[in-house]
């Protein structure tokens, strides 16, 4: 349109243009978040696999202490002992609660003894046990990444 045409529109076309141009503008915005959200990573950084404890926050012998967020209990079997057990049930995934017994799944039933061997239910292998790390400072480190045989448990 020229300028003379523009000056002589009537309202009806006045409505119609200036509709078409907040459609414009509105598709504008939305294409231009669209893009923003899809440059931009979607990240979520789960929990770390490694984490440590201070020595003076072990439990006490023939004790467990259970981490929830990591999914893990941590054994102290002796002065001088430490393991480290997965609550991750071994048939789907479940996270087991500690019982009198040992463990047992609240999902399917399965039951572990107090040290994760299956005594019940459909679990198809022992909770897994992770490696415990003495560090310098007094502080101990748990890798939750590791698998190391059952029962293993470290000098402290
Ligand atoms: S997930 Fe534990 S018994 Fe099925």
């Amino acid at each position: 349109m020229k300028t003379d045409e523009l000056s002589n529109i009537n309202r009806r076309e006045f409505l119609v243009l200036g509709s078409a141009a907040s459609c414009l503008g509105i598709a504008a915005l939305a294409s231009t978040g669209a893009i923003y959200r899809y440059l931009m990573p979607v990240v979520s950084y789960g929990i770390a696999s490694k984490f440590r404890l201070e020595a003076s926050a072990l439990p006490e012998v023939g004790d467990g202490l259970v981490f929830p967020d990591q999914k893990v209990m941590l054994i102290r079997k002796s002065d001088h002992e430490l393991g480290v057990i997965s609550l991750v049930c071994t048939h789907l995934g479940c996270t087991v609660a500690r019982v009198a017994t040992g463990f047992q799944c609240p999902c399917h039933g399965s039951q572990y003894d107090s040290e994760g061997v299956v005594v019940g239910g459909p679990a198809p292998q022992t909770l897994a046990w992770h490696t415990v790390k003495v560090l310098p400072g007094n502080e101990v480190e748990i890798d939750t990444s590791s698998r190391v045989d059952e029962n293993t448990y470290y000098k402290i």
